[in-house]
């Protein structure tokens, strides 16, 4: 029957069979590490569909013999941008801001930050907000290197462009001072000024990558909702290349619902999602005294 759950494809025009999916999700977990659910079916159908239309394909199974047969091609990249999830949000999670202002302040260096999953740009330039805001005219000297693998987000983010209901929600003071709102043509459109964007390095990372090409001396890495696409032994292993990229009271920021306690003894949590590395002596006031 057509559209029953059981079909071995999707009722549509191009043909998915379960074999093809089985397929796309070993290819973006060997190429990203991620992890797709097999509820995501739909999901794939209709993102990679527009690749097949693209190059007037038909059929995913000849896609995919495309993609595996040219592992240098460009459209690797196309597939990757494809399925990776983007939501993201200006201070998303936004109990981490105060406590990296507070950590900040305190140092006497010029700040480095790495953002490990910048996507569109929201999160390194909320970050780049808090540092104007904690350092005042010593925030120039900072910087805060923002990855992605995805290049069509990282293009956004350079962009750094933004509707203005998403820049609506920030507060007043903060509107005035980090945005110029567009006019004519760009009317709805509010873009990120130059003082911002001056400290945001944006470059594409995949984290699966065997070399980073990063330099360590990181004040705080933020690694937020991209954990959670990946299976527990990827976990371990990022986590454990991201200790000597940070100062040793460096500061490690989790997404909301990514827990690190159990996947890594050298991280231990020091606020709400909020880790710092173990070899440290803590941070926390003693209890017993
Ligand atoms: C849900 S977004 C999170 C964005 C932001 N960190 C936040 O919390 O709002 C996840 C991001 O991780 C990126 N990503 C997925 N796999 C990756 C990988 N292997 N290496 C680096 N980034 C990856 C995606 O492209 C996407 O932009």
């Amino acid at each position: 029957m057509a559209g029953s759950a059981t079909s071995a494809s999707l009722e549509r025009d191009l043909t998915m069979t379960d074999t093809d999916f089985d397929r796309v999700r070993k290819l973006i977990y060997q190429r990203a590490g991620i992890v797709l659910a097999e509820h995501k079916r739909e999901m794939v159908y209709s993102r990679l569909a527009r690749r097949l239309r693209h190059h007037k394909l038909t059929l995913f199974s000849e896609y995919l013999a495309r993609l595996e047969r040219q592992p240098d091609s460009k459209e690797w990249e196309a597939f990757t941008n494809a399925l990776t999830t983007n939501l993201t949000a200006f201070f998303r999670e936004a109990h981490h801001f105060p406590l990296l202002a507070n950590h900040v302040a305190a140092s006497t260096a010029p700040v480095r930050i790495w953002c490990a999953a910048a996507s569109t740009g929201e999160e390194p330039y909320s970050i780049a907000m808090t540092l104007h805001e904690a350092l005042g005219t010593r925030a120039r000297e900072a910087r805060i290197v923002s990855t992605d693998i995805d290049t069509e987000a990282l293009a956004k983010a350079r962009e750094a462009v933004y509707p203005l209901e998403q820049v609506l929600k920030l507060s007043e003071a903060r509107r005035k001072q980090f945005f110029l709102r567009g006019g004519g043509a760009r009317a709805g459109l509010a873009r990120i000024r130059p003082e911002l964007t001056a400290l945001v390095e944006l470059r594409q990372l995949n984290l699966l990558a065997p070399n980073w090409g990063l330099d360590g001396g990181f004040d705080a890495i933020f690694c937020r909702n991209i954990m959670i696409y990946f299976d527990k032994q990827t976990q371990a292993k990022i986590l454990e290349r991201f200790v000597p990229l940070l100062k040793p009271n460096g500061l490690l920021f989790a997404g909301h619902s990514e827990n690190f306690s159990y996947i890594s003894q050298a991280f231990r949590l020091r606020g709400q999602t909020v880790y710092e590395l173990a070899s440290q002596p803590s941070s926390r006031p003693s209890a017993s005294r």
